[in-house]
């Protein structure tokens, strides 16, 4: 797509923008920030380019929020139907049948519920690939689970390396398959660099080597539309509070693929007992026939920590995944025009880290820097929060339903700024960790 550096083409693309509207659906905090040349401060808005770490309050979810606490009040949170409502939103999310879905636990937790649940070492099926790259949760889930079956990480879990430090090549993932590999855990769009993965392209190979193949989806859903069911996934896991914009607190979600429903989970609650034996507290356990099954309990299902999340399901959906992922592939190809064209000479020298093509990228822009760091917070002082991950990687992340072009294009002169009046130098040079 090719794009022009000034202000009123980025003003041309908010009128054209489809979902503009959704933007006063959202509260956007006011700071003190300061104007261009670093000197005055003022209240203003920020510009947030986070909501791939956390989304932003929405006045839907506030509102559903207060009906929860309602329902709290007369007692009728028990019977409201509300994780139902919400995992049949969230199946449309991620392409899946409404009974291959559930909103339970959160998403460490049901990374560890899953994994434990499909690796059974068996034979010389012992094994299960994870990758370099992939959040720590995931490879400690896997090497976790190593252990807790009486097994060694070091044998069992094959690690695919990265080659160039921040994408994993799909090749090197299915060249790991083989009979000896029981499972294989990925993430679906890589958290610091934002290459998205060939879900379709990996599952058929697992598949094909005879292995359960499952995806960690934290920086996907709300922002990618899947098609789980169909490609055959056979399991998932996402949070909600990223793309989401379900809040802090949101209860995750998980998927199972249908011809798994036999199954008994690794982690077996009684709410997730089939129905008629719920009460029965009997020692024997027995599926429900669908994802239903894999409930951690029942209490975080149904209240407070789903609220959000369904008023945040049915506002994507209603917006329409395809339309978000539109915006999302304009936005940030627009944004790494910009860093391309005002930011990746002298004495900038930034530079774009996330692959590049449409199919291979997440909804994050991975913007590099050697001192990424101390521009983060010089950024955020500027009313610019964004995030950094170590070492060099600024991730900023344009949310199709409250981020407009003006708002990149802002961005990217406050990149400029902080490097023009070395406003990054005043930070502290010795502090490495994220930030
Ligand atoms: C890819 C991925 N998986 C798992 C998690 C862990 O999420 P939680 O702390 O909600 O368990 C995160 C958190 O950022 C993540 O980015």
């Amino acid at each position: 797509m090719v794009h022009k550096t000034d202000l009123e083409y980025a003003k041309k693309l908010d009128r054209e923008d489809p979902l503009a509207a959704y933007k006063k659906r959202f509260y956007i905090p006011e700071r003190e920030t300061l104007d261009m040349g670093g000197k005055t401060k003022s209240v203003k808005p920020i510009i947030y380019m986070d909501g791939n770490s956390l989304g932003l309050a929405s006045k839907d979810a506030e509102e559903e929020l207060k009906v929860e606490l309602e329902r709290w009040k007369d007692l009728s949170a028990r019977r409201s139907g509300i994780d139902k409502k919400t995992a049949e939103l969230q199946a449309k999310l991620v392409g899946a049948e409404k009974e291959e879905v559930i909103v339970t636990g959160g998403a460490s937790v049901n990374i560890h519920a899953l994994v434990t649940t499909f690796y059974k070492p068996k034979g010389k099926r012992t094994k299960i690939i994870g990758d370099e790259l992939n959040f720590s949760s995931d490879i400690y889930a896997l090497a976790g689970d190593i252990r807790l079956k009486g097994r060694d990480p070091e044998k069992d879990l094959i690690v695919v390396k990265s080659r160039d430090g921040r994408t994993i090549a799909e090749e090197d993932i299915i060249a790991a398959m083989s009979d000896e590999v029981s499972v294989c855990h990925l993430p679906s769009v890589y958290f610091v660099s934002g290459q998205l993965l060939d879900i379709k392209r990996l599952t058929k190979a697992a598949h094909d080597h005879g292995i359960i193949i499952g995806y960690d989806c934290c920086h996907s859903v709300g922002v990618i539309s899947h098609k789980f069911h169909e490609w055959g996934v056979d399991y998932a896991l996402w949070c909600n509070y990223k793309y989401m914009n379900g809040s802090t607190g949101a209860i995750a979600g998980l998927y199972v693929h249908n011809s798994h429903f036999k199954e008994t989970p690794g982690l077996p609650t009684w709410w997730g007992n089939s129905p008629g034996n719920r009460f029965d507290f009997k020692q024997e356990w027995t599926p429900t026939g669908n994802a239903a099954s894999w409930h951690l309990g029942s209490n975080l299902s149904i209240g407070f920590c789903v609220a959000p999340v369904y008023a945040s399901s049915k506002m994507i959906v209603e917006a329409g995944l395809d339309k978000i992922r539109e915006k999302s592939l304009k936005a940030t190809d627009y944004l790494m025009f910009l860093i391309d064209e005002v930011l990746s000479k002298k004495p900038y020298n930034f530079s774009v880290g996330n692959p590049r093509e449409a199919e291979r990228r997440g909804g994050h822009v991975a913007c590099e820097h050697k001192e990424a760091r101390r521009i983060c917070e010089a950024l955020t002082a500027r009313g610019v929060p964004p995030d950094f991950r170590p070492p060099t990687t600024i991730r900023l992340s344009p949310i199709p339903l409250y981020t407009s072009y003006q708002e990149i294009w802002h961005v990217v002169q406050h990149l400029k700024a902080v490097i023009d009046n070395k406003e990054y130098l005043k930070y502290d040079a010795d502090k490495k960790e994220a930030y």
